[in-house]
């Protein structure tokens, strides 16, 4: 037999096939929302946003929640963040239940003031590190402007936010998201604001960004090209009370091309879920 032979003796051939054969331990999700019911109590009405909604994110993918206006996206994702607690169910991290915000979920929001207004691109960032972790200030600034060049912000460390545009902001934000080596970066709606062609550009920069550094991203949208174009996969939420409807793996080589008769004949599944769901309104 022509096996290689390790120090030990052991012909490599044996221990790769032991290797096959034994199976790889469950990797366990990094997210696991289950059965989760939430709600606002307000003194005027109580509302159910979700309505035992599960689902399970592993590291590194790229989950899409889609749903229309209401359904409690943005109530979810407040949820993971820690600034709302179920009514039902559990959302664990690592294992451990969330019951606060932390660093480790990064958030990203529609809207454009989410920055320290008083402080640079550079020492958002900054401020944000030295928050996190006991380092040099020296070290901070040379990681926050490499960050800021990978989200094609160089020579805007010096910017205040108010100098920059919306889609700088997100960036700004998205960096400091990466800077603080959140475990998950939660997103919401984070480019509905911005004009066609800068979304696009952004949606690019996205997923080239991630494919670098492959975070793990929990993505809301009402948007079915942008789920398509973002996603590894796809939940769909039902009108209110959200509730899983549907959920899609998309393949990975279909990625980025919209006209892929995968993605056409996926898509054209998706809004008809989405319009099945809709309330019917006479005319
Ligand atoms: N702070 C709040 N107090 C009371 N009710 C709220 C509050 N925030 C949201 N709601 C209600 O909860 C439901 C879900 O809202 P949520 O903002 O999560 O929806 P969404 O899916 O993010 O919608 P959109 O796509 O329009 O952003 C809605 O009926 C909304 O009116
Ligand atoms: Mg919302």
């Amino acid at each position: 037999m022509n096996a290689t032979v390790t120090n030990d003796e052991t012909p490599l051939m044996t221990k790769d096939l032991a290797a096959l054969h034994t199976p790889a331990p469950p990797q366990e999700p990094l997210l696991q929302v289950r059965g989760v019911t939430l709600r606002y109590n307000t003194p005027e009405y109580l509302v159910t946003a979700t309505y035992k909604v599960s689902f399970d994110l592993n590291r590194g993918d790229r989950l899409v929640l889609l749903g229309p206006s209401g359904c409690g996206k943005s109530t979810l994702l407040k949820a993971i963040g820690g600034h709302i607690r179920p009514a039902e169910g559990e959302i664990l991290l690592h294992g451990k239940a969330i019951t606060r915000p932390g660093t480790d979920r990064g958030m990203v929001f529609q809207e454009f003031d989410q920055l320290l207004p008083w402080k640079t691109a550079l020492e958002n960032i900054v401020f944000a590190i030295r928050n996190t972790r006991r380092t040099t200030r020296a070290e901070v600034v040379d990681e926050a402007g490499t960050l800021l060049k990978k989200v094609n912000l160089g020579g805007f460390e010096h910017s205040y936010p108010h100098s920059l545009s919306g889609g700088m902001k997100q960036r700004v934000a998205i960096a400091r998201c990466l800077a603080v080596h959140s475990a998950i970066i939660l997103m919401d709606e984070p480019f509905a604001s911005l004009d066609a062609l800068t979304r696009r550009k952004m949606q690019e920069d996205l997923l080239a960004l991630w494919s670098e550094s492959r975070f793990t991203m929990l993505f809301v949208t009402h948007s079915v090209e942008e789920a398509l174009t973002l996603g590894s996969r796809v939940i769909i939420l039902s009108s209110r009370p959200g509730q899983v409807s549907a959920e899609f793996d998309i393949d990975i080589t279909a990625h980025n091309e919209l006209s892929n008769p995968v993605l056409i004949r996926l898509r054209e599944r998706i809004s008809r879920i989405l319009f099945k769901d809709a309330p019917e309104y006479s005319i």
